[in-house]
């Protein structure tokens, strides 16, 4: 892996909000002040915006509260693991199922291949959002997997909801809305079975801060910091440590209850019940209203032909007002 410390180490002297001159920089580096230009560069395209003022040095744009890994261990007992830069937070954790603890989490700042399903682009800026993924071993098998969306959705929806945050719904199957607009998306993997036990790995990427110049996302999407409403900065920290125990607590429940203990409380967050939508598989695209989902997670449909359920990873849900 690229060595990132000088950069790391310019963002975290950067991150008290002021003016740092170049040389200042260079000098608790023990480099020259040309070197800390490239530097800056390079945090630029991480998505950060820096700026340079003639005689004073370097200033972020917006203020940067860094993930802290200790802080987030000291609450939870899930081995966490922070790597500010990688490649995509769900691939870590596949690459190293063998031997990790189920439960492990991996967090970053910043994410080079971060995906959505099928291989889509995850946007993942530095420190503008969140990116958490969770190894789980689940003992019940690969069947079992489909509906791990819809847990960690739910679990994602009563974690904010614990935090005082009102009004976040779930998009069938893996998507977090507010205001019919994607504020988060989840991605459930597989790496194989180890008997009869499936190695799952649960990611979300949650937009908190970031900005319109940042992304390419061709949706409409939303950022915890425009669901907060008043000025409060949010505490990445903070929500990392509700997630990890909301997503362990659901996942430990779905374990002993399955599917059963979910489809009540997805249904009451479901961002589109009762409203007319079309499923979109492949060429085949089937619209009617939604009525939530089923026991076994699948999406019930009341079309012209009657209630129609469908399930798998292929579908993708439309609004179609
Ligand atoms: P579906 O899963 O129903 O097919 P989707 O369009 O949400 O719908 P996904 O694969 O779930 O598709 O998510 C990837 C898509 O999410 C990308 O194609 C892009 O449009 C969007 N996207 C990428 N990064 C972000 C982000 N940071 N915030 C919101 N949306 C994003
Ligand atoms: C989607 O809406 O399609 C799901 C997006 C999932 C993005 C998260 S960010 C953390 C984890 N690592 C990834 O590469 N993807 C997931």
């Amino acid at each position: 892996m690229k060595d990132h410390s000088a950069k790391l180490t310019v963002l975290k002297i950067l991150s008290d909000g002021s003016f740092h001159s170049g040389e200042s920089l260079g000098s608790v580096l023990g480099i020259s002040r040309a070197a800390v230009s490239k530097h800056i560069k390079g945090i630029q395209l991480w998505g950060v915006d820096i700026f340079r003022v003639q005689g004073k040095g370097y200033q972020l744009a917006q203020p940067l509260c860094m993930l802290d890994v200790e802080r987030i261990q000291q609450e939870v007992t899930n081995p966490v693991e922070l790597h500010p830069i990688i490649d995509s937070t769900n691939q870590y954790l596949l690459d190293r199922t063998e031997s990790l603890e189920s439960g492990t989490v991996c967090l970053a700042e910043y994410q080079a291949q971060g995906r959505g399903r099928r291989g889509r682009k995850w946007v993942s800026p530095f420190g503008a959002n969140l990116y958490l993924s969770m190894y789980w071993r689940l003992d019940a098998g690969m069947a079992a997997a489909m509906g791990l969306s819809l847990v960690v959705g739910v679990a994602i929806v009563e974690a904010l909801e614990g935090l005082g945050i009102e009004g976040v719904k779930l998009k069938w199957p893996n998507d977090v809305y507010y205001q019919d607009k994607k504020l988060a998306g989840i991605l459930v993997e597989m790496s194989g079975q180890a008997g009869g036990a499936a190695n799952i790995v649960a990611g979300m990427g949650m937009n908190i801060a970031m900005k319109d110049r940042d992304s390419e996302v061709d949706q409409p999407w939303v950022t915890l910091n425009e669901v907060m409403a008043d000025d409060h900065i949010i505490d990445r920290n903070q929500l990392s440590i509700a997630f990890i125990h909301a997503w362990q607590q659901a996942l430990r429940n779905y374990e002993q209850v399955g599917m059963q203990g979910f489809v009540k409380r997805w249904n009451s967050v479901d961002n589109f019940i009762n409203r007319p939508v079309k499923l979109i598989m492949g060429q085949k695209t089937v619209t009617g209203i939604s009525r939530g989902i089923d026991d076994h997670g699948g999406i019930v449909l009341e079309t012209n032909q009657g209630m129609e359920t469908y399930i798998g990873g292929e579908i993708s849900l439309r609004n179609n007002e």
